[in-house]
């Protein structure tokens, strides 16, 4: 009996090491050799293809370089992994940012929830691998947020940095998507890139597996604006030029289900665009459950975002008039490398203290979330700031924030990124309808109209500067070069 006890448990333990090792197998976390040897073979290339959140849940976007002589905006849809029965999806190609290729852009529709869909795009007259897209569900899902994934340029150190990044980012892809498998989409609130002038800070980027079934939602930041690659390596849905607006500046908007995302360019001033903006995405969707904001610039944010003079009077200006009068949810923001969680704020005051582990329905105020940094380049700024309900000193440490949305609840979840600790959640409810047309709402967005010719005045004068240093860059009116954008 004994013996065959044994034999038995021998085998159990040889299952379990075999369901282990597979386990492991599945896992795109890399260790340094793996990445090493991954990124040496794709980092002289720019055509990895971007994942972007579509205008809705039954969408997403495509976008990727090309050869100029072959390329064909096309991406090939099957939910049969021998891609048998497949539809082909037809997009348009648009200059790139060099002579020798083309930017190719597709939006693929008609996704249903809870799908398995296997995808190829067209990479010059033939077909990429085939890669697997799993639809989440259209109601009950998770959004995923990561801060300042800020890649950075490779110009001084041959790429050491930039490796580094990119592992660190690749493997809190990883560990988040893992831990949560019902993570739907990505959203950062920008910094993508460290210079945005690089091809490489793009394709380091998205080299993760994981980005291949998790589409992004990407705002722009200070380091994006540097350069104009966010122009060629990112296809968003619905963006918004607005009146003033110029080059790289827009805002941008999607819905998941029972919730609206509205991207602010928080390096623009353009008030007025930032309002026509808001009040056009919320008027397209009626029905969202939640608003949510990203920005850049940590508007009540932890960090080096506390007495800073632009955030403390120009964004707060801005941005907050337009969240609180809007009834925004919550706004998410990062800039800081420095993860921490407001109160609930109105007219620059805490209307709701929200420490951690609470339950809030239907908060008179806006949340604000600060997302960390996934560069590692860690702040030593102070963390004293009265609306701050929430921060995470280690702030060298990843993390990662999780946005369970069910129903009349949202819950937000904030991780360590390299074990998924759990380190500070809180949870709000609504149980009534938004009350948009309240009295101070309707004065608060009235009196904003002083901040729109503010605003507007602001940018003005931002770009006049902006056209006065690019032309002494490039040499003055008589120089050589063209303006820079
Ligand atoms: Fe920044």
């Amino acid at each position: 009996m004994k013996k065959v006890l044994a034999v038995f448990m021998s085998m159990l333990m040889f299952m379990q090491l075999g369901t282990m090792s597979q386990a492991t197998e599945n896992s795109n976390k890399l260790t340094e050799s793996e990445w090493e040897t991954l990124y040496s073979s794709l980092v002289d290339e720019n055509t990895l293809p971007a994942l972007n959140v579509g205008a809705d849940e039954t969408q997403v976007n495509l976008c990727w370089h090309a050869d100029k002589s072959t390329a064909k905006a096309q991406v090939k849809v099957s939910k049969n992994a021998d891609m048998s029965d497949a539809k082909i999806f037809e997009g348009e190609t648009t200059p790139a940012e060099n002579d020798l290729q083309l930017v190719c852009r597709v939006t693929v529709t008609g996704l249903e929830e809870k799908t398995k869909y296997y995808y190829q795009w067209n990479i010059g007259g033939s077909w990429s691998d085939t890669k697997l897209y799993e639809t989440k569900s259209f109601g009950r899902h998770k959004a995923m947020v990561v801060g300042d994934i800020q890649i950075t340029e490779s110009f001084y150190d041959g790429g050491t940095e930039q490796k580094a990044d990119g592992l660190r980012w690749n493997n809190l892809l990883a560990e988040a998507v893992e831990k949560n498998p019902d993570i739907a989409y990505l959203v950062s609130p920008g910094d993508n890139t460290s210079t945005g002038e690089t091809a490489a800070e793009w394709q380091t980027l998205l080299m993760p597996e994981t980005l291949r079934s998790l589409p992004m939602g990407l705002a722009i930041g200070n380091h994006d604006k540097k350069g104009m690659t966010y122009e060629y390596y990112t296809n968003m849905p619905n963006e918004y030029y607005g009146r003033n607006f110029r080059m790289l500046d827009r805002d941008f908007w999607f819905r998941y289900g029972d919730v609206l995302y509205m991207f602010y360019d928080s390096t623009s001033g353009n008030a007025p665009d930032h309002r026509a903006f808001t009040k056009e995405a919320i008027k397209l969707n009626p029905d969202a459950k939640w608003r949510i904001g990203v920005v850049h610039h940590g508007i009540y944010g932890a960090g080096d975002c506390i007495g800073d003079m632009e955030t403390e009077i120009l964004l707060k200006t801005i941005f907050a008039p337009i969240f609180e009068s809007f009834d925004l949810d919550l706004v998410i923001t990062g800039h800081t490398h420095s993860q921490g969680r407001s109160h609930f704020m109105n007219n620059n005051k805490i209307v709701e203290k929200a420490p951690s582990g609470g339950t809030f329905t239907d908060p008179k105020g806006v949340l604000y979330i600060n997302a960390n940094s996934n560069c590692g380049r860690p702040t030593d700024e102070s963390y004293e700031a009265d609306w701050l309900a929430y921060s995470f000193l280690k702030n060298d440490t990843p993390t990662y924030t999780t946005l369970d949305f069910n129903g009349d609840t949202m819950t937000l979840e904030t991780f360590r990124g390299d074990n998924s600790e759990l380190l500070d959640s809180v949870t709000i409810k609504h149980s009534e309808e938004f009350k948009d047309k309240s009295f101070g709402n309707v004065l608060k967005r009235v009196l904003y109209k002083v901040v729109e010719v503010i605003g507007w005045v602001y940018t003005k004068i931002d770009y006049l500067v902006r056209d006065i240093q690019n032309l002494k860059e490039d040499g003055g009116l008589f120089g050589k070069k063209k303006l820079k954008f």
